[in-house]
C-alpha cells in the first residue's frame, strides 16, 4: 500500500495542502507545533475512521471554518483507490473512489496503516484502555465483521448501561436478559477474534522480540480472560456471567463484565510485563507489538502497509532506531522528526519541510 498524494483542506492548521509522497522513506520535519502531526493524523484518519488524539471530529476542523477535507490516492496491489472524508461540526461523509459509503466499516480498512508515536510505545506501561484500543484498532482494519460487531456491541454497551441506571429495578431485572442475547452475541465475536488475532500477534511478537534484544528476552502474549470454545459457547458462558453479575451491576450502574473491560496479557521471561519492565524494555517490548502488527498487516494484504513514525525516533536508542528502520524494508513510511533529527536519514528518502502548516517549497 502506497499513498501518492494527500490533500488536506481546513484540517487542523492547514488551509489548503497536497503532499506528493515517494514510495519508500517520507521524512517530515518542521520545528514543533507546525503541523506534522497533523499530516500523519489525517493518514491514520483515512485508514482507520478516527483519530487517536480526539474524541470529537469537529476538533480536526480548522478553527473558524466548518468543514474539513481530507483526501487521498492511494495504490494497492488491486490498483488506485482514492479515499474521501468530509467532516462537518456534527456528521460527516466518506466516499471511496467517489462514491459514498454509508457504513464507516465500508470505509475502514482500503487503507492499511501501523502508527507508532510515544504513546503508543507506552503500550506496556499504560492502562487496559490503551491496549484494547490498540486491538480494536489493528483488528477493525483487518476485518470488516470485526469492526461491525465493535460498533454493535459499544451500542448495546451504552443502553445496558443507561438501562442500569433505571431506578424501576424490577424492570431493569426483567429487561436484562433481552438486552444480554445481543450482547453475549457480539461479546463472543469480538472475544473470539480478538483470540485469535492475539494467537498470531504474538507469534510474530515473540520473534521480534527476540530479534530486537538479541534473543536475550522472551516476549508472550495472552488474553487476560479465558474464551474458550466456540462463539456460541462463548456467549452461553457469558450469558451466565452477566446474570451472576446483575446486583453488582446495579450498584455500579454499569457493565462490569465483557470485551470492554478485557486486558491482554503481556509477559517478559515470564513475569508479568508491567510490573516488572524498565522503562527502555517497556518501549521495546511496545515496539515489537507494532512491528508484529505490520507483520500481520503485510501477510494479510500481500504487501505492507503504511507506516506512520510520529516522533518515535528521539525515543528509541541508535541500535532500535536501526533495527526499525531496517524492519520498513519494501514498504512506504511517513516519518515526522524535528529539523535537527533529520541529517540522521539517509540522502533517498524524500523529505518535506512544513512551517505554520504549509509545505515549504
Ligand atoms: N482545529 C485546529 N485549527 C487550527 N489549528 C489547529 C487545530 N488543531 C490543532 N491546531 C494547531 O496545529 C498546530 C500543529 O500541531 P502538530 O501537532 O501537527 O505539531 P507538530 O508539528 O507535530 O509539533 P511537535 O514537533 O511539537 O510534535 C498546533 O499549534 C495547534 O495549535
Ligand atoms: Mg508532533
Amino acid at each position: 500500500m502506497v499513498i501518492k498524494k494527500l490533500t488536506l483542506e481546513n484540517f487542523r492548521n492547514y488551509r489548503r495542502e497536497t503532499f506528493e509522497f515517494d514510495r519508500g522513506l517520507n521524512i517530515l520535519t518542521g520545528k514543533n507545533a507546525q503541523g506534522k502531526t497533523n499530516c500523519a493524523e489525517a493518514v491514520f484518519y483515512l485508514c482507520t475512521g478516527s483519530s487517536l488524539r480526539i474524541r470529537h471530529d469537529r476538533q480536526l476542523i480548522r478553527s473558524g471554518e466548518s468543514c474539513a477535507r481530507i483526501g487521498a490516492e492511494a495504490e494497492s496491489r488491486y490498483g488506485t483507490v482514492l479515499l474521501e472524508a468530509l467532516i462537518f461540526e456534527n456528521r460527516r461523509e466518506l466516499r471511496v473512489n467517489g462514491n459514498r459509503v454509508a457504513r464507516a466499516v465500508d470505509f475502514v480498512g482500503n487503507m492499511r496503516s501501523v502508527f507508532f508515536s510515544p504513546g503508543e510505545l507506552r503500550l506496556i506501561q499504560d492502562g487496559p484502555d490503551e491496549r484494547r484500543r490498540f486491538l480494536n484498532i489493528s483488528i477493525s482494519q483487518t476485518s470488516r465483521d470485526y469492526a461491525s460487531a465493535l460498533l454493535r456491541y459499544n451500542r448495546i454497551l451504552d443502553q445496558r448501561n443507561n438501562l442500569l441506571k433505571e431506578r424501576d429495578v424490577q424492570m431493569v431485572l426483567e429487561t436484562l436478559p433481552v438486552w444480554d442475547e445481543q450482547f453475549a452475541r457480539y461479546a463472543a465475536r469480538i472475544a473470539a477474534k480478538r483470540r485469535e488475532y492475539l494467537a498470531e500477534l504474538g507469534t510474530y511478537a515473540a520473534q521480534t522480540h527476540a530479534a530486537l534484544t538479541d534473543g536475550g528476552e522472551q516476549l508472550s502474549l495472552a488474553p487476560d480472560h479465558d474464551y474458550r470454545g466456540s462463539e456460541e459457547e462463548i456467549a452461553e458462558r457469558l450469558k451466565k456471567e452477566l446474570a451472576r453479575n446483575y446486583e453488582r451491576d446495579l450498584r455500579l450502574g454499569f457493565t462490569s463484565v465483557g470485551p470492554h473491560r478485557d486486558d491482554i496479557k503481556i509477559s517478559l521471561d515470564g513475569a508479568d510485563a508491567r510490573g516488572f519492565c524498565s522503562q527502555g524494555q517497556a518501549r521495546t517490548a511496545a515496539l515489537s507489538l507494532k512491528l508484529a502488527e505490520v507483520e500481520i498487516f503485510t501477510r494479510l494484504s500481500g504487501e505492507p502497509p503504511v507506516l506512520i513514525l510520529d516522533d518515535v525516533m528521539s525515543e528509541l536508542d541508535l541500535p532500535r532506531r536501526k533495527k526499525l528502520l531496517s524492519r520498513i524494508g519494501g514498504g512506504q513510511c511517513i516519518l515526522t522528526c524535528t529539523h535537527a533529527e533529520r541529517v540522521l536519514y539517509g540522502a533517498d528518502s524524500k523529505k518535506i519541510r512544513i512551517h505554520g502548516g504549509r509545505i515549504v517549497p
